[in-house]
């Protein structure tokens, strides 16, 4: 019994630390690269954003959310270029050396969040990949609103949301992060006037929204 309660209150814990900047500790930028890399799931959903994301060699995209760069590196060469934005400057430090390393040198890295992306120029697509659910988790649908109103504000031509949200029946309370219901993310897009031009479902609790104008 004791150890039960120490295995979830660990497995509380280690999941906890994802969530938001102070949260990180222990995890580091090279863990999530190499957690991604093998996470099946991620993979496809990643296939699925490159494959089908409408990126034009002109467009300037926003990777908000950014991370370690995966996505913001890997999109480099469809587009202009990329603006990489986060709020954990560790994991953009990290994500900077990678393009140095790469040799890739139209993407650019800086602090910005879901309300305030820190951008000064017009952004043709916004891409979130596995960052948005993180608003939700944190504060419900108000949260998850004034995220999708701060990116729907920089007025981009379209928004891609490779992400993990709820496509199956209500989650139970317990369960260590709430997903958003896809309904809810799609009907937020929506109301910040969006229209909904494809959505995948990758498995029950991740998927793909491209939402234009
Ligand atoms: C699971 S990582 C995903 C990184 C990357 N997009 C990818 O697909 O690998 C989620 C990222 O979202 C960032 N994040 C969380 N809340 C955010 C916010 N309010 N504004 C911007 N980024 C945020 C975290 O710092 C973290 O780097």
């Amino acid at each position: 019994m004791i150890l039960e309660t120490l295995i979830h209150q660990h497995t509380l814990f280690t999941v906890r630390m994802t969530n938001t900047e102070r949260d990180y500790h222990g995890y580091t930028p090279m863990d999530y690269d190499a957690d991604s890399e093998t996470d099946e799931v991620y993979q496809m959903c990643l296939s699925y954003l490159l494959a089908h994301a409408p990126i034009e060699p002109d467009d300037v995209v926003l990777d908000i959310g950014t991370g370690t760069g995966i996505v913001a590196l890997e999109l480099a060469s469809k587009c202009d270029h990329v603006l990489g934005r986060d709020i954990y400057d560790e994991w953009l430090r990290y994500a900077r050396e990678k393009a140095e390393q790469r040799g890739i040198e139209n993407v650019s890295f800086g602090h910005g969040s879901f309300r305030d992306p820190n951008v000064d120029e017009p952004v043709d697509v916004v891409v979130a990949s596995y960052a948005l659910y993180m608003a939700y988790d944190e504060g419900g649908e108000d949260e998850l609103r004034g995220a999708i109103d701060g990116l729907a504000s920089l007025n981009s031509r379209c928004v891609v949301i490779a992400d993990k949200m709820s496509f199956g029946p209500v989650q139970s309370p317990s369960e260590y992060e709430t997903l958003p219901p896809m309904g809810t993310v799609a009907n937020l897009l929506v109301d910040a006037g969006f229209t909904l031009t494809d959505i995948e479902i990758i498995t029950a609790s991740v998927g793909v929204i491209i939402a234009t104008r």
